[in-house]
């Protein structure tokens, strides 16, 4: 597994990273034993950076993972600012430490390696007042470092503008492209390390699915497949599910033909050197060796990559909703 260094954390993290949103159950139920086994796949294929949220599973995806014997090296992300009663607008210094500590006692740890303002308000960025309390608790000594998970291109922007912000989580995928231009090299100069969330559009683009693929009730892409619950983009990247089917059809005609359509959706977000690490959600754990063999495949031929984004530009981005 090749690494690659996590903007101003220093860390030098895996470049296919693990997302453990499955783990809290909104992708469908997935019992204990399963959640042990890809936590082991993950150690066992050096994984070494796992990204989780205090309301994934009301705290579960947290507990399973400090549960869990954890190999050298492995660092894990956390996120604060959609529950403890904070979210919409009730953010406070005292309420994130409390969220904080919750999330470091459930992952068993004195100290949190990575805490990430998780999709807060884009007034509550542009006030300003969180990074601020962020700074303090990291100087506090709750949090080695902190980022944040953003929505949109516009709120990247303004996390990019804190010097304390070590880390910055997107999505960024074949459905989602614009990041490449409008965010990457930013952050790439300001020593800001990416993670990209949501690689395959919630498993849209490993090309499994067909238009009559239906999904559990207690799975967001039931649930929230046109954005009923939470904002759209977080399910299937904000494109409708049979177009998305229709678009994996018209990417099939594009990819090299010996890649799986999942290693050239991962492959394709590697071959941009500003990523850090990509977390690819798995909810089995065969999945896992899969992605994982993404890092060892070649890079995409530049005239492919140039076809990728006109494609993109003319096919998929006046699709995408939820705001890119
Ligand atoms: N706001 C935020 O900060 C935020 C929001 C969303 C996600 N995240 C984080 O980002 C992580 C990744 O995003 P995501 O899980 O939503 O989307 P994703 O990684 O694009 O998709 C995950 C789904 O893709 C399928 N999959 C994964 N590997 C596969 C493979 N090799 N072959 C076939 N199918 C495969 C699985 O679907 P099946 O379950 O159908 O098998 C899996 O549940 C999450 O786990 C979470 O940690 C953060």
């Amino acid at each position: 597994m090749k690494t690659r260094r996590l903007g101003k954390t220093g860390y030098d993290v895996s470049e296919i990273g693990l997302g453990c949103w499955q783990l809290g159950g909104d992708f469908g139920p997935v019992g204990d034993e399963t959640a042990s086994e890809i936590l082991d796949a993950a150690n066992d294929a050096g994984v070494t950076f796992w990204d989780t949220a205090d309301v994934y599973g009301g705290g579960l995806s947290e507990s399973r993972i400090g549960a869990h014997e954890k190999a050298a090296g492995v660092h894990v992300a956390t996120k604060l600012g959609r529950g403890s009663g904070l979210f919409p607008d009730n953010y406070s210094k005292d309420g994130v430490r409390a969220s904080l500590v919750a999330s470091a006692e459930r992952l068993g740890v004195a100290s949190l390696d990575l805490a990430q303002l998780h999709c807060v308000p884009t007034e509550v960025l542009r006030d300003g007042q969180i990074f601020g309390w962020m700074d303090e608790l990291k100087a506090e000594g709750l949090v080695r470092h902190w980022g944040a998970s953003v929505e949109t291109i516009k709120e990247g922007l303004i996390c990019l503008e804190q010097p304390g912000c070590a880390t910055l989580q997107i999505i960024f995928n074949l459905f989602r492209q614009d990041a490449a231009k409008a965010l990457l090299p930013k952050a790439a100069e300001r020593d800001v390390g990416i993670i990209v969330r949501l690689p395959l559009a919630s498993g849209l683009l490993s090309g499994k699915y067909d238009k009559a693929t239906r999904f559990d009730e207690s799975d967001h892409r039931s649930y929230n497949a046109d954005g009923q619950a939470f904002s759209v983009g977080e399910t299937f990247s904000g494109i409708p599910f049979e177009r998305g089917v229709e678009l994996v059809g018209e990417l099939r005609g594009l990819a090299p033909e010996a890649l799986p359509m999942s290693q050239f959706a991962l492959r394709w977000i590697l071959d941009h050197p500003q990523v850090s690490t990509i977390i690819a959600g798995v909810s089995k754990p065969e999945q896992l060796a899969d992605n994982v063999a993404a890092s060892g495949q070649k890079s995409l031929f530049p005239a492919l990559m140039g076809q990728l984004s006109e494609w993109y530009e003319k096919d998929v981005k006046p699709e995408v909703r939820g705001g890119i």
